[in-house]
């Protein structure tokens, strides 16, 4: 068992892995697990059903506030409502994949999600971007993984339905998209996943992980 107010960070890039890293390290110790991810992509999804500009920031949180989105950190997998409905399978796609940087790099549309995720009561496991170096600087334990954009692009075909070339480009704009985000927490445990197998991933965390 974990203490309490047990916080545990797990960021990178686009299709590092950390979506699937994170549920099986948190059904591992007992936690459920948070995407943050799915929050951005649910904003994105409301400014696609809206029709509203992805670069008007104001009209963004207008949209937000009649249109509110609301996490459900499942342990099978989490799910996100708009408007009480469920558009989780609706997230995962090139559309969103496509828009969702614009949307989130807008400084109100973070502390929206920013908001979101503070509401949730600890112990769980969060992954994300940003999630150790800003929203939770606090969090027991940090991790941050990497893999070469190349290996994440070999991982994602399967999931995107598109050819390799097409997914490695798509991922290489997004990491430049959000880069800004993207910097490691200094107290972050650094893995490079591009020769791993998830189990060795999962392993290396719960290694680091007082439980
Ligand atoms: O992890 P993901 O691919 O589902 O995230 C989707 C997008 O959301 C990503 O391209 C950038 C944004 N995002 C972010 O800015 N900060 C986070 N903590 C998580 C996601």
């Amino acid at each position: 068992t974990v203490a309490p107010g047990t916080i545990i960070t797990i960021d990178g890039p686009s299709a590092s892995g950390k979506s699937s890293v994170a549920q099986r390290v948190a059904a591992a110790i007992g936690l459920p697990y948070v995407s943050s991810g799915l929050l951005y992509r649910g904003a994105t999804y409301q400014v696609q059903r809206y029709r509203v500009n992805p670069e008007d920031e104001a009209a963004i949180l207008a949209t937000l506030e009649a249109h509110p989105i609301q996490l459900l950190p499942r342990p099978e997998g989490n799910r996100l409502l708009a408007e009480g409905q469920d558009i989780t399978e609706q997230l995962h796609t090139r559309e969103v994949d496509a828009m969702v940087s614009a949307v989130s790099k807008h400084k109100r549309v973070r502390q929206y999600v920013y908001q979101r995720l503070r509401e949730l009561s600890p112990p769980f496991v969060v992954e994300g971007r940003d999630m150790g170096s800003t929203v939770f600087p606090d969090a027991t334990r940090k991790f941050y993984l990497t893999a070469r954009p190349e290996v994440r692009a070999l991982r994602r075909v399967p999931e995107r339905n598109a050819e390799y070339e097409t997914v490695l480009q798509e991922i290489l704009r997004r990491d430049q998209a959000d880069r800004a985000q993207l910097a490691p927490a200094p107290d972050a445990v650094l893995v490079d996943t591009s020769e791993m197998g998830i189990d060795d991933v999962v392993r290396t965390i719960l290694e680091r992980i007082p439980y």
